[in-house]
């Protein structure tokens, strides 16, 4: 699946040039041009060649679940070639074929066997079973050999993670141990050396029933991210802090402002850069998307924790670059235009937001009728990351009438609406741009990479189209302009 943008580059050859942006939210692609597939995963890094190995579950159009688990590689975390299937599923095998759930898997590297070892969450398709599975391979991209699947110490287990000690190198698994009135407690499991089984549990997060875990470790503390169980639907991840992982552990707060739902993530990994400069630390969220979970992406950022407060929080930028040998990351300035000076037809409007940059946002963008147009906009004739942000009021979900109220018993459960973007009016090459719900009053950005002429006589228009129940686009507040790659 390319879209016409990622065609159009190929043709002129852009699409070879390196990305120096990282782009949370956006469509990302591989260096073949195939839209990147590794989802729920974790990245590994491999000591002798300091490459980044990105294993996820892999979900292509018309087959959401068993597609197995794919590998990316990268030098920069920026640019990555697919590598195929690292576990591929096997039509009839009990654990691994098609049929069963291989969700969140992670790769952990033993000196003492000089494997690499692929652990996940295995079950059966009603997720009756609440099994880790292993699978090994002598080479960090696979393909990797089914071992096992097992309940851990006897337990459930569900949403899987991993955790690996810089100062002692053990490595920890981390899993909630279900839905059931039993199983909503989390683990922080001790693994053998050869990483292969659990060998006790050195902490339980007791009646929290939350999942998606990670942590974060820093010079004096730990960090360990968990979200709510809401299925697809984000929700507001939840960090506690310990000096130990037996704990103490702090109480639960929350890593971004309360309305954004993580910024319309969830948890399930966290990667940790020790540059040559400057220790950073990522989130690797997942942008799920219920309506479509091939079209999920990725919500990558920084991560600020101040450890003297014990506090940790995801530090949003559209776009940012980052140095993966130094781990300094920095995000380039973009240029706004407002939606009070932009221009509107049909049944588009400006409304009074007092929670807008300038109390002002356009409501009412339906169709290819209802539509606003924001004029004189700078552009290089190279591609450009513009933002545009929105606010969609739908409260995850529309009832299943018009105007129907969101969070009722059978909505509709829609997760965004889908707008149109045409820039100087060229529709032929109109782009699809996705606006997952945020909050009453909650302003969030989605990014799309466009191409503007040189100059400053460009224009961009943004319309509604079909989303499943109807053809509105959300509100928008401005859009932002941001400079080329190059
Ligand atoms: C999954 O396993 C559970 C427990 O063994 C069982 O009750 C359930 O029927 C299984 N589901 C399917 C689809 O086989
Ligand atoms: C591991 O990688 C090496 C080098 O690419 C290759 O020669 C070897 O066959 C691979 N081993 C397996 C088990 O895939
Ligand atoms: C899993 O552990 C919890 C305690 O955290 C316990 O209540 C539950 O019975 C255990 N389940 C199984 C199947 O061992
Ligand atoms: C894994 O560890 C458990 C105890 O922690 C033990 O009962 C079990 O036999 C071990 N499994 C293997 C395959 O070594
Ligand atoms: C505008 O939208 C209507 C349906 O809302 C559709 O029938 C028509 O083809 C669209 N026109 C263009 C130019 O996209």
């Amino acid at each position: 699946m390319r879209s016409v943008l990622v065609q159009l580059l190929a043709v002129s050859g852009i699409v070879l040039a390196k990305r120096k942006y990282l782009v949370p939210g956006a469509r990302w692609y591989d260096t073949d041009g195939g839209l990147i597939s590794a989802h729920a995963g974790g990245v590994t890094k491999e000591e002798d060649t300091g490459k980044f190995f990105w294993f996820g579950e892999r979900k292509v159009e018309g087959q959401e679940e068993g597609g197995g688990v794919s590998v990316y590689s990268s030098d920069d975390l920026l640019n990555w070639d697919y590598g195929g299937l690292a576990l591929a599923p096997i039509e009839g095998h009990k654990y691994i074929s098609p049929e069963n759930i291989i969700q969140r898997p992670k790769v952990v590297f033993s000196e003492s066997t000089g494997l690499y070892n692929m652990w996940w969450h295995a079950d059966n398709s009603s997720y009756g079973w609440l099994l880790q599975g292993l699978a090994t391979s002598p080479n960090i991209s696979g393909p990797y050999t089914f071992v096992d699947a097992f309940s851990p110490m006897g337990n459930w287990s569900q949403d899987f993670g991993v955790f690996t000690d810089r100062k002692t190198g053990d490595t920890y698994a981390l899993y909630s141990n279900g839905d059931s009135v039993a199983g909503r407690d989390d683990f922080i499991s001790k693994m053998n050396e050869e990483k292969t089984n659990l060998t006790e549990v050195v902490y339980t997060f007791v009646n929290y029933d939350l999942e998606a875990p990670t942590i974060v470790q820093t010079d004096s503390s730990y960090y360990i991210l968990m979200s709510h169980k809401t299925g697809y639907r984000p929700n507001n991840v939840v960090a506690f802090r310990a000096r130990s992982l037996a704990g103490p552990w702090s109480a639960p707060f929350t890593i971004a402002p309360l309305g954004t739902r993580t910024y319309n993530s969830q948890s399930g990994f966290t990667l940790t850069l020790e540059g040559t400069e400057q220790t950073t630390h990522l989130y690797l969220g997942d942008h799920w998307d219920s309506n479509s979970l091939w079209e999920s992406r990725y919500i990558w950022l920084p991560v600020a924790i101040d450890d003297d407060k014990g506090s940790l929080e995801l530090v949003w930028r559209d776009v940012f670059e980052l140095d993966a040998a130094t781990g300094i990351w920095t995000a380039p300035e973009g240029k706004g235009y407002y939606a009070k000076d932009a221009t509107v037809l049909g049944g588009a409007y400006k409304q009074e937001a007092n929670f807008a940059s300038d109390g002002t946002i356009i409501a009412g963008i339906y169709g290819n009728d209802s539509t606003v147009t924001f004029e004189g906009i700078e552009g290089t004739g190279k591609p450009q990351w513009v933002s545009f942000y929105y606010q969609n009021t739908d409260d995850m979900g529309f009832g299943d009438q018009p105007g129907g109220s969101p969070d009722r018993i059978g909505g509709k459960w829609q997760l965004r609406r889908i707008a149109s973007v045409v820039v100087n009016g060229k529709t032929e090459e109109l782009q699809t741009l996705y606006q997952r719900d945020t909050n009453k009053g909650i302003i969030l950005s989605t990014p799309l990479e466009l191409f503007l002429e040189e100059g400053s006589t460009n224009t961009i228009t943004v319309g509604g189209l079909f989303n499943g129940v109807d053809y509105k686009g959300a509100d928008l507040e401005k859009i932002v302009v941001y400079p080329p790659e190059e």
